[in-house]
């Protein structure tokens, strides 16, 4: 039975699984190194609630007790004491995540189970670190937590059907649909959404065309919600960058190779909408 869930990092992800898994009754504990970082978060959430409650998607008493039911903690392992599922959402860096779970699989009980919601690191890899790798897996949860329905579910390769069957069914109780992949590079949400978010980049480099004509081009022509490069804006152009490398370095094939213009970019710290500019200003 999961009841209290943890969470580890309290950025766009963090503080959206966190906002999700409260306003379903569970009991969760958000962690970060950084309070202010924490701070930030518990604002966020309540915008978010806020923005909810003006649409009438939620009550003043649903508002209310989503909150109550999230503490805060900048110490991992008081934040996972009584973790029944730790979900970590920390920064998209393969050391970080490694060391994480190393320190997971010590602080927390053999039956605990240990997500990531790592948008293309190894699963099995990070299952490797820990003392029980078949209680590892990979919950993705996609931006906005609160509102997008998809959870993709990676089975790293020693993940069991029993922990499976667990998440595909509590991310059912969140109102989200699961779909289960294997642990492969970019696994599927990220192995296609890169190399088009990418292409883009590249049609911009190349002078084909101006940001706003690409995106109108995808918006208006594929009935995509947003163009691909406000899209890499609001996803974050250094999560695509570590993305792609991971997609490049995986396959060792050039076709997924970052385009210079990215790179470019997030060297001069134009990061998307968490730095106010990326392909557009944010203020
Ligand atoms: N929290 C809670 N509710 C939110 C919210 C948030 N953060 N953001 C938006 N909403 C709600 C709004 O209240 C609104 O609710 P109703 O439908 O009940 O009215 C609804 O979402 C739509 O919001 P808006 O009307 O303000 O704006 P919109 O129609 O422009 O939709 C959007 C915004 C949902 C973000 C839409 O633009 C969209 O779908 N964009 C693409 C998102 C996407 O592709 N996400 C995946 C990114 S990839 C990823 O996350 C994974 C990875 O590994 C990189």
């Amino acid at each position: 039975m999961i009841k209290n869930v943890t969470v580890i990092g309290s950025g766009t992800m963090g503080n959206g699984i966190a906002h999700t898994f409260a306003q379903h009754g569970f009991e969760v504990s958000l962690v970060d190194i950084n309070a202010d970082a924490l701070a930030k978060a518990v604002q966020t959430i309540i915008n978010n609630l806020d923005r909810q409650l003006k649409k009438g998607n939620i009550d003043e008493q649903g508002k209310t007790d989503t909150l109550a039911r999230i503490k805060t903690y900048t110490d991992l392992q008081q934040g996972a004491a009584n973790a029944n599922l730790v979900i970590e959402a920390a920064t998209e860096n393969r050391e970080t995540k490694l060391k994480l779970f190393k320190q997971l699989s010590e602080i927390c009980a053999d039956e605990v189970i240990l997500a990531s919601n790592t948008s293309s690191i190894s699963i099995t890899e990070i299952a490797a670190v820990t003392q029980n790798p078949g209680n590892v897996i990979g919950m993705h949860f996609m931006n906005p937590v609160p509102v997008m329905k998809l959870v993709e579910v990676i089975r790293g390769y020693s993940t069991t059907n029993e922990v499976t069957q667990t998440i595909m069914q509590l991310a059912k109780t969140l109102e989200k649909d699961p779909v289960e992949v294997n642990d492969y590079p970019g696994f599927v949400a990220n192995r296609i959404l890169m190399p088009m978010i990418n292409e883009a980049i590249y049609t911009l480099f190349e002078g084909v065309a101006g940001v706003q004509e690409i995106d109108t081009v995808m918006k208006l022509g594929m009935a995509h919600p947003m163009g691909p490069l406000q899209l890499a804006d609001f996803i974050g152009l250094d999560v695509c960058l570590a993305i792609l490398k991971v997609l490049h370095d995986g396959f060792g094939n050039p076709k997924y190779a970052p385009c210079p213009l990215l790179v470019n970019m997030v060297t001069a710290g134009h990061r998307g909408v968490k730095t106010g500019s990326g392909f557009y200003k944010y203020t």
